[in-house]
């Protein structure tokens, strides 16, 4: 099925799940523009969880999504939520969404894993889930090892569930790629970090507009969990550790807590400031609202 009529939006664009930055504020902006916002579940309990949905409700009467980071700890408690409210759509990062998928799926929740390759994208489709969001390492956040040049096709042509693209996916020219790539639509994270609306520190909105082509960088490759980021002291500083063989929890140690550093404190030198490769073509801090509507112009 096509993937407004499926979500029952204006725009097949999704925005993606931010850790603990997409809150009520850009998803009810993105759904208000005719988009699909979707809230972060990370580092929130049963009752922040709660409260986001209900915001958001008051805040907009069109449809949107949650998502699950299935790295979190308290998965099993933030589904018995999403089941009780009924949620439209969950998405799921990092990780297979198997164990909760009956039961959010039975309860009309339209379930849309994020998948890194084909292999992953087919055993999604066995599952049943609704469709999936191909994601390219452009992206920033947790990623894969396939481009998304490389993998939207290769997905398209694998499965006969509806594609989502994500992964350097800023304009209205990465749109039209998408869609001649094979895709349905489009799920864009690092260019809603520049929006009005989304509650983050004003040096993290800096950053991401100052950004070129070559400021982000990769880490976590030693720890088997690559994270793209702007480059900055706490990078640089980690990506030299791992190339020296440093242990993991030297690593651990330095992440622990960096991205609440880069969200809520602005702290330029020791914050993880996760942006995608395409931060470079991202230049205004804009409503939600118009960056959507440029990219469908
Ligand atoms: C700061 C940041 C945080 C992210 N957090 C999550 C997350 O918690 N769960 C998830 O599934 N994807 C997460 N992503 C991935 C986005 O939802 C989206 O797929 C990706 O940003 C698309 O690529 P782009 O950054 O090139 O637009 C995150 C991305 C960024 C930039």
């Amino acid at each position: 099925m096509n993937i407004t009529k499926l979500l029952n939006i204006k725009y097949p664009l999704i925005q993606g799940s931010l850790a603990r930055i997409s809150r009520h504020e850009l998803v009810s902006a993105v759904s208000n523009a005719g988009g699909l916002g979707i809230l972060t579940s990370v580092g929130m309990d049963q009752a922040e969880l709660r409260a986001q949905i209900d915001t958001i409700r008051n805040e907009t009467d069109q449809p949107f999504g949650v998502n699950l980071m299935l790295q979190q700890p308290n998965i099993p408690e933030l589904v018995e939520v999403l089941v009780e409210k009924r949620v439209p759509v969950v998405t799921t990062g990092a990780g297979t969404p198997a164990p909760y998928f009956e039961a959010l799926h039975e309860n009309g929740t339209k379930v849309i894993p994020v998948i890194p390759n084909v292999e992953i994208a087919q055993k999604m489709e066995q599952l049943g889930v609704d469709a999936v969001v191909a994601e390219g390492m452009e992206s920033g956040g947790h990623i894969g090892q396939m481009t998304t040049m490389t993998l939207v096709p290769q997905v398209a042509d694998a499965v006969n569930i509806p594609v989502i693209a994500a992964g350097g996916i800023a304009d209205r020219r990465g749109v039209a790629a998408a869609l001649v790539l094979g895709a349905q639509g489009v799920q864009v994270g690092t260019a809603f970090l520049a929006a009005e609306e989304t509650p983050i520190s004003s040096i993290y909105k800096q950053m991401v507009i100052s950004a070129n082509d070559n400021s982000t960088a990769i880490t976590g490759i030693t720890l088997g969990d690559p994270v793209r980021s702007l480059k900055n002291p706490l990078v640089e500083k980690i990506v030299q550790l791992e190339q020296s063989g440093s242990t993991k929890q030297q690593l651990r140690d330095l992440l622990d807590g960096s991205l609440k550093k880069a969200v809520y404190d602005g702290d330029a030198a020791d914050g993880s400031f996760m942006a995608g490769q395409i931060a470079g073509e991202v230049n205004e801090i804009k409503p939600a609202a118009e960056i959507i509507s440029e990219m469908f112009s």
